[in-house]
């Protein structure tokens, strides 16, 4: 049974680490923001295992004239249940909570491969790839949120 709830910063190391930073120290997990009072963190649990997380950051981007913004950060699913719709189901869980919050924008830097997970959810690219060193190409990707 999969359930969505709020977990704390350091929580989303359990899985930032084996997914998105595997074979770096656990400080590089440490995003800046994580502990800031406007940041959310969601975790999706699987029997109460955690198995995916993802994170809300306040943050505008003025390049793109986007106020009022959320940028997602740090979204993973644990490899063994990624595409059982866990990714899906924690990110529409946070365009929910950012709604309430009166927010009108969230944004990403989205790796290449991700793309497509990001467009069936309704997100836009925005300008063309990037490079983050030691990542890899990126697009930024947008939504606006339902009022
Ligand atoms: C990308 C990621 C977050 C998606 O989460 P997930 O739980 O595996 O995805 P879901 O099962 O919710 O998939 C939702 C939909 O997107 C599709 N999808 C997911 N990942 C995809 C991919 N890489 N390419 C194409 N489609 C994809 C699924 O097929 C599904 O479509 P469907 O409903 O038509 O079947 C997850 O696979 C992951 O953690 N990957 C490694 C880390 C990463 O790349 N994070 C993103 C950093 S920007």
């Amino acid at each position: 049974m999969w359930t969505v709830k709020a977990i704390a910063d350091t929580e989303t190391y359990l899985v930032r680490h084996p997914v998105l930073r595997k074979g770096r120290p656990l400080e590089s997990c440490a995003f800046s923001g994580d502990d800031l009072p406007t940041t959310l963190h969601l975790g999706g649990f699987y029997d109460q295992r955690l198995s995916a997380v993802a994170t809300f950051l306040k943050q505008d981007n003025s390049e793109m004239n986007w106020t009022n913004a959320y940028q997602l950060r740090g979204m993973a699913v644990l490899s063994d249940y990624q595409g059982k719709g866990l990714g899906m189901r924690i990110l529409k869980s946070g365009e929910e909570a950012l709604i309430e919050r009166k927010a009108e924008i969230l944004w990403m830097n989205a790796r290449l491969v991700a793309v497509p997970f990001y467009e069936k959810l309704g997100y836009q690219k925005k300008g063309t790839a990037f490079d983050i060193p030691g990542i890899g190409p990126h697009f930024i990707m947008f939504k606006r949120l339902a009022q």
